[in-house]
């Protein structure tokens, strides 16, 4: 009945499972048969706070009850909080704007590269470069700023001004007189959970500060201590222009950010969004960063992830004739399967025995619990994924 609903209205544009989640409680859902499930996708990357949150839920609960939304023709208390949190968690000395989704905040990180590339000097500066395999979104100026050509069928014509790097260390040369901007995720989620290593981004990050090009860190997936730390630029130990986050921010409720140290670029006019920043989105991410600002201080972050990552080493060196690496941090981590056809058996294996799984790039089994999993919710999720590797 369900499924005859969504085939008739909605849009094809997703290979869905039948499957309907009915409810949940943190790590663990629920499906409209009853049959429960660990989740080590929350939504890939954003029930980061774990499904039902008491906390997270009452506040939301508690401001819908109040107000939801005005429109930023208004001062909004809980969104100038919102940013004050997320400058002071990040430690950078930026301000944000708010959107609703991973594309739109790099949008606005495009907009904002580009609006200094021609109000700085002569002549103007728009190109930015990319990396292959990277992901940057699904609206038309984010697709062409994806490194995949796959990506690039249908849609066009494209903006101009987009190139891809192979690699970073390709990157400098390929700067010319119109280049802006550098735009870069420190682990490739989609592209296959893939870190860039951390002395050539900061060698990067070096070289492009001395070249006036700025530095732009999409850290929609990598945001709000996805890899260990509030942004993986503290990981990096790197200080981007501009950084967009999203996905784990808002705990499943819709929010993007653009954030960026070059504070006067953007003035009235220049950017905005009926939703972004409303009273229910940046409510709901004021308890999402308060939650996981204290989890981070008390050390029990640290100690889930060690414990995750442990368990997940364990399963790797146990079965060597089916994985061939291990990619990631802290709740970002990957296994690279042999061949494709044995991790999509791998992941309908794993959902029959109730787990839920999630692939990147080609041949990568990608991990993205929620933040907030407990030991039992990961030691009962890797003995299912166990049970369906002995079914393969
Ligand atoms: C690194 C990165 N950037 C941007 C996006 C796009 O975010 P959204 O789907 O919220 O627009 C994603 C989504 O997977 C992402 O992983």
């Amino acid at each position: 009945m369900l499924k005859a609903l969504d085939l008739e209205y909605v849009l094809p544009t997703y290979a869905r499972q039948d499957l309907s989640f009915v409810s949940g409680e943190n790590a663990r859902l629920k499906d409209d048969t009853g049959k429960e499930f660990i989740d080590f996708t929350s939504g890939i990357g954003v029930v980061s706070v774990g499904h039902a949150n008491p906390v997270a839920s009452k506040a939301i609960c508690d401001q819908v009850s109040r107000i939801t939304h005005i429109s930023n023709l208004y001062l909004i208390e809980p969104q100038a909080q919102c940013a004050k949190k997320i400058v002071d968690q990040s430690g950078h000395d930026m301000k944000c704007f708010f959107g609703n989704s991973g594309a739109e905040a790099n949008e606005g990180a495009i907009k904002i590269a580009r609006k200094y590339g021609e109000v700085n000097g002569e002549p103007k500066r728009y190109k930015i470069i990319t990396l292959e395999h990277s992901f940057h979104g699904r609206t038309i100026t984010t697709v062409k700023a994806t490194g995949q050509a796959a990506m690039h069928n249908y849609f066009g014509p494209f903006p101009d001004g987009f190139t891809y790097a192979k690699s970073i260390d390709d990157i400098e040369e390929m700067i010319d007189d119109h280049t802006v901007a550098v735009m870069i995720e420190l682990v490739q989620g989609e592209g296959g959970v893939q870190p860039l290593n951390r002395e050539r981004v900061q060698t990067l990050a070096a070289m492009l500060k001395a070249r006036d090009v700025l530095l732009i860190v999409d850290e929609v997936q990598t945001g709000v201590y996805r890899t260990g730390e509030f942004l993986a630029s503290n990981l990096y130990e790197i200080e981007p222009d501009i950084i967009t986050l999203a996905k784990g921010l808002g705990g499943g409720v819709p929010i993007g950010v653009v954030m960026t140290s070059k504070k006067e670029v953007f003035t009235p006019g220049d950017h905005g969004s009926t939703f972004g920043g409303n009273y229910l989105s940046t409510a709901a991410a004021n308890s999402v960063l308060d939650i996981l600002e204290s989890y981070k201080e008390s050390g029990e972050l640290d100690e889930m992830f060690i414990y995750f990552e442990t368990a997940l080493r364990k399963l790797y060196e146990a079965h060597s004739d089916l994985f061939t690496g291990m990619v990631g941090f802290g709740m970002m981590r990957g296994l690279r399967v042999k061949d494709a056809e044995s991790l999509a058996n791998l992941i309908n294996h794993s959902r029959e025995n109730g787990l839920l799984m999630l692939k990147a790039g080609r041949n990568t089994l990608r991990f993205l619990p929620p933040l907030t999993i407990t030991k039992e919710e990961i030691d009962e999720g890797f003995k299912r994924l166990s049970d369906a590797i002995a079914a393969l």
